[in-house]
């Protein structure tokens, strides 16, 4: 509790005004921050036994930006821009001594301090367009002011913060203080500054530099692919050009117009209830407080293919040994290897020094000897996807494994429970649904068996973000969250094509919607082979048939497209023909399909099979659904996910579609019970669960 008000304190000794603030968790702008600063800087500044005045914060971080929790409402409290005028026009010297985070108004407010003191771990940076905004108190206009245009651009589009020494070389930061001694730092700095009487550096007062046309025009192009379908970097561009070619003033006019603009849209309300509903993905209902988490020194990882290798990467990562088990020799060897080729591209791209690719690959213990798992806290299988296996793996894995260990299957959608029935002990066993390339995705599902140990979800959540996943909790059904959804847009995907469309037509209006690709670029890039045998294939499905003629995918330069050498995908006629030939036997009369009517097929049964995971308590909340699409389907984050989509596109007409739907192609566009309850109470999905 501070002097000025309960979240700001103001002390003045030997001349120097220290404001600290202490705003928990991370000194967010909040009406009251704002009020505390408003009135601390007024007293400093009239005080005249004060020469110069410090800001800093207590607790993890400098002010990480304005509180976004606030955005939407009315706004209370001294307004953003009269606390940095007063800052900025303080006749007496303001050093800002930022230590954690300077983010967004967090560093637009220390913009507005005539000095930057900081740690060398600090970061400093604009992270508004990750929120679909733009940094809209005076940051666009002053950061380029300090590091160019050029750098400024990439700054505020990408949202990335930089490091305090390299804002140290780029002027951003005037002086680095030691680790544990910022406070003493900021306030040596402050007198010596009043002792060399140096002048008040006001940002605003200095020129952009190098914000020619050209820049802008490049940068435009070279980023083209990458802001596809975003509001927020084009914004931001606008931004840094008002402020190499308009006046100060001018330029804070300019970004205010765009911020409103971004701040009312729907691609800015999507991206801040991400954010929000990732953090929220990581807390679950009902688990006691003090639940003790289990130490996890030591992984294995049970199957050296695609998945045991992805997983295996993210745990050597993040300095964790594991021990990796396979049944044959060459199999094993395959699988270190593309685990030693991934680090080493990496490498090559500049992403990872050599020492480290060593190092990672020292924590590594490949073995055919699956006595090797014994002593290990964490096991995660990723063995063939056949029950019987899996039970067989796991009745040797109780037999052979320390008690108190975690035991977890990487199942894509086989029954966690029946897996864990085949142990003697149920409540360690958890699945951990990790996604292709398991070391690149960011979804982790933890997939909750009825007798899964609370401690040992816990255990598994927290592990999750040490190995940077987003982790999102699921109940025990086929496919999960994520698979379960996806199985409707197939199964429409691929009555499309009987019906009138053709793959190239589906997975434009997919694209063109923001999935990264459609489902038959999928597909093909998965293999169409996967699960399919030459032996049984009896020419029945349109997979089938491609397969038969060996156009299993990418890999083989033809599935349901052709591939030149570059890997680009070109509607193929072999298959346009395969396809009108399929649908002649079948006795089916295409006709014309309109996009519209392509998205809705894909992406309403999609919605509703959500509500269904919803309405079975699959999931805990609307939003952690959103959050499995987007991290592990890239679904459009400027669309907020397929539950935020869906409320956005109205529950009303939904229902009503699918309906319209159902009449002509039955049930399996029969509306959910919650689906309809919601439609007619106007509710949200978004906001169901919490
Ligand atoms: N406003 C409100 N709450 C915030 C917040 C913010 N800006 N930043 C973080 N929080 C909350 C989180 O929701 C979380 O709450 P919870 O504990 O109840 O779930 C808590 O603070 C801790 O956050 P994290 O779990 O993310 O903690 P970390 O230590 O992992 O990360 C951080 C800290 C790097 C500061 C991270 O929270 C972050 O990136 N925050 C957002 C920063 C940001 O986007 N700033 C710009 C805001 S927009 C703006 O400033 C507009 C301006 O230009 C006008
Ligand atoms: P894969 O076929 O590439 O690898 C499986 C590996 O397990 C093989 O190398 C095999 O030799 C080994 N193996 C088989 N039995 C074993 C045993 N008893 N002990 C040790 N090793 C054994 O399969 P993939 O794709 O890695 O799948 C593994 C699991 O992960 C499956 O359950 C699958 O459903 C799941 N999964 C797969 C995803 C994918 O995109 N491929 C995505 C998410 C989950």
């Amino acid at each position: 509790m501070g002097n000025v008000n309960t979240v700001t304190d103001l002390q003045v000794e030997d001349g120097i005004a220290v404001v600290t603030l202490d705003s928990p968790p991370v000194n967010a702008l909040s009406a009251a921050v704002r009020d505390g600063l408003d009135a601390a800087f007024a007293r400093a500044i009239d005080d005249a036994l004060v020469s110069a005045i410090v800001l800093i914060c207590a607790g993890r971080t400098f002010i990480a930006g304005a509180d976004i929790s606030e955005f939407g409402k009315a706004m209370t409290g001294a307004s953003l821009f009269d606390v940095q005028n007063r800052m900025e026009g303080a006749p007496k010297p303001v050093v800002a001594a930022i230590h954690g985070t300077a983010l967004g108004g967090g560093l637009e407010v220390a913009l507005t301090c005539h000095y930057r003191v900081a740690v060398p771990s600090a970061k400093l940076g604009l992270p508004e367009v990750k929120l679909g905004l733009l940094p809209g108190a005076g940051g666009t206009q002053r950061l380029p002011r300090i590091v160019g245009a050029a750098k400024a651009l990439e700054m505020v589009t990408s949202g990335t913060p930089v490091g305090a020494k390299a804002g140290l070389d780029m002027g951003l930061v005037d002086e680095l203080a030691p680790e544990d001694g910022l406070k003493a730092a900021a306030v040596a700095f402050a007198k010596k500054i009043v002792a060399e009487k140096r002048p008040l550096k006001k940002v605003r007062d200095l020129d952009v530099k190098g914000g020619t046309p050209e820049l802008f025009a490049e940068f435009r192009k070279a980023n083209a692919r990458k802001f596809r379908g975003f509001d927020a970097p084009e914004a931001n561009i606008k931004c840094i050009e008002a402020a190499a070619t308009l006046p100060f003033e001018d330029g804070l006019k300019r970004e205010r117009e765009l911020f409103m603009g971004l701040m009312s849209g729907v691609q800015s309300a999507a991206q801040r209830y991400v954010f929000f509903a990732e953090r929220q993905a990581a807390k679950i209902p009902n688990l006691p407080k003090d639940a003790q988490l289990r130490t996890i020194k030591k992984v294995g990882v049970l199957g050296a293919g695609t998945m045991g290798g992805g997983i295996t990467m993210n745990f050597l990562s993040a300095g964790i040994p594991v021990t990796i088990v396979e049944v044959k020799e060459d199999a094993l060897q395959r699988g270190v290897g593309i685990i030693r080729k991934n680090y080493e591209a990496s490498a090559a791209k500049g992403r990872m020094k050599p020492e480290a690719v060593e190092a990672a690959m020292g924590r590594l213990t490949p073995t055919l000897d699956f006595g090797a798992l014994a002593d290990c806290d964490l096991v995660i299988e990723a063995v063939f996807e056949n029950m019987d296996i899996k039970k067989d793996v796991f009745a040797r894995l109780d037999a052979t494994v320390k008690q108190g260990a975690i035991l977890a299957t990487n199942t894509s959608y086989l029954n966690v429970e029946e897996i864990a029935a085949a142990t003697k002990r149920p409540h360690d066993v958890v699945g951990m649904h990790f996604f292709s390339p398991a070391n690149v995705m960011r979804l982790l599902e933890v997939v909750r068996g009825d007798k899964t140990a609370p401690d040992v979800l816990a255990t598994v959540m927290e592990l999750s973000k040490k190995i940077g996943k987003v982790a999102v909790v699921a109940g025990v059904c086929h496919g999960f969250i994520g698979n379960r959804m996806l199985s409707p847009r197939q199964r429409e995907a691929q009555k499309l094509l009987l019906e009138g469309a053709m793959p190239w037509d589906v997975d434009r209006v997919l694209t063109e919607f923001g999935m990264p690709m459609g489902p038959f670029q999928m597909s093909d890039l998965a293999g169409l082979d996967i699960g399919w045998s030459a032996a049984t294939s009896k020419g029945e499905t349109l997979r089938d048939r491609l397969c038969e003629m060996d156009r299993r995918g990418q890999k083989t330069k033809a599935g349901f497209y052709d591939y030149d050498e570059t890997r680009k995908a070109i509607p193929s006629p072999v298959v346009e023909k395969m396809i009108l030939d399929y649908a002649a036997e079948k006795g089916v009369n295409r006709r014309p399909i309109s996009d519209e009517e392509i998205l809705e097929r894909c992406l309403y049964p999609l919605v509703n099979e959500g509500a269904k995971v919803l309405e079975e308590g699959k999931a805990y909340r609307g939003s952690d659904i959103d959050i499995v699409w987007i991290n592990g389907y890239s679904w459009p984050v400027y669309r907020g996910g397929p539950m935020f989509w869906g409320d956005t596109v109205g529950l009303k007409t939904i229902v009503e579609r699918l309906r319209h739907y159902q009449n002509t192609g039955g049930d399996d566009f029969a509306p959910s019970k919650l689906l309809v309850e919601l439609a007619e109470s106007g509710g949200k999905l978004s906001g169901y669960g919490g």
